[in-house]
């Protein structure tokens, strides 16, 4: 008798949909090694930078960390690192985490003027007793570390604040600008599996909001053993949810990457559904990629893309989703 892992394992499921879960799609994308992927079709530059150290038999955790930065770097992304949307108050706040093959995890939080909070989350990781820092003490860890201060408020995003403040009405927006948080996923050549998880957040949160994207089992998580998820969208309900880790958990019990990921949105769907709360303008997009190279997605409405590099190259990819 084959135990459901094994079962699995076989590959005859296919064409089989799983009891109570509804889905066809197992197995859908094969595993390989290398890989990267990454939240968000406008990734595929970020994994550029990823593939680049993955090719040559680099570390997983080098490649996450140096793939996120990409975009940390990049004015024309409004939600993450230098050039993110400010909150409320005009002010911009970043967070990040960092997870490696190790279990190992480092995270900031409420980071403002320095660019790149993901090498700031790494030297929390690897340089302190700690986990996470926060507001203030993350910033003096920072420059302490030598990490260069700035403004990180470029004036298309205080134009875009400024605009905002005409009405001031706080509403998240479901694929802001088709990008938020960029959570990238990588096995080596190696099987070392990382993750990176960076966003200045929500637009026109309230001062001192914190995500899921610095949380460890929120925003991100990795096992070792099992696999990898990060999430993209409102980072509420992935929170309420513990998306990320849930997603492993279920990867753990035998699920594929996208059927792991369905589970967590059916999850924030039935609990808004219970407390009679709509979705309808909310986004939350989940990734997965389990330790022998497999990925998939979902997302609880249309629109989440990602980009994944592999021996099969750089591309764009769609989400399935829920309604
Ligand atoms: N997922 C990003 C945030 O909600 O802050």
């Amino acid at each position: 008798m084959l135990n459901r892992k094994q079962f699995l394992k076989t590959g005859f499921l296919g064409a089989i949909p799983l009891a109570g879960i509804g889905c066809t799609n197992v197995n859908k994308f094969t595993g390989s090694k290398p890989v990267v992927i990454a939240t968000w079709n406008t990734a595929i530059k970020a994994n550029e930078a990823a593939w680049k150290i993955l090719e040559n038999e680099g570390y997983a955790l080098d490649a996450v960390e140096a793939g996120v930065r990409v975009e940390e770097d990049d004015p024309m992304n409004m939600s993450v690192g230098y050039g993110g949307r400010p909150d409320r108050e005009g002010i911009v706040s970043l967070d990040a985490c960092i997870m490696d093959d190790k279990g190992e995890c480092g995270a900031v939080v409420f980071l403002q003027n320095y660019k790149n909070p993901i090498s700031v989350a790494r030297k929390v990781m690897e340089e302190t007793p700690h986990i996470m820092l926060a507001g203030k003490g993350a910033q003096q860890f920072a420059k302490d570390q030598g990490f260069e201060e700035m403004d990180l408020l470029t004036p298309k995003a205080k134009e875009a604040w400024e605009k905002w403040l005409e009405n001031g009405k706080y509403e998240p927006e479901v694929n802001i600008e088709n990008h938020d948080t960029i959570g990238m996923l990588a096995l080596d050549a190696e099987g070392r599996l990382s993750g990176a998880c960076t966003t200045s957040g929500a637009a026109w949160k309230m001062h001192g909001r914190v995500g899921d994207s610095p949380l460890i089992g929120a925003g991100l998580f990795v096992d070792p053993e099992i696999g990898a998820a990060c999430a993209t969208g409102l980072g509420e309900e992935v929170v309420k949810t513990a998306g990320s880790a849930l997603i492993v958990e279920m990867m753990r019990q035998g699920y594929s990457p996208e059927e792991a990921c369905k589970i967590a949105v059916d999850r924030i769907i039935s609990r808004n559904k219970r407390n009679g709360t709509s979705l309808k303008n909310t986004q939350v997009g989940y990734l997965a990629l389990n330790k022998d190279g497999a990925f998939g997605a979902y997302s609880i409405q249309e629109g989440f893309t990602y980009a994944v590099y592999n021996a099969d190259g750089n591309r764009k990819m769609d989400s399935e989703f829920r309604s």
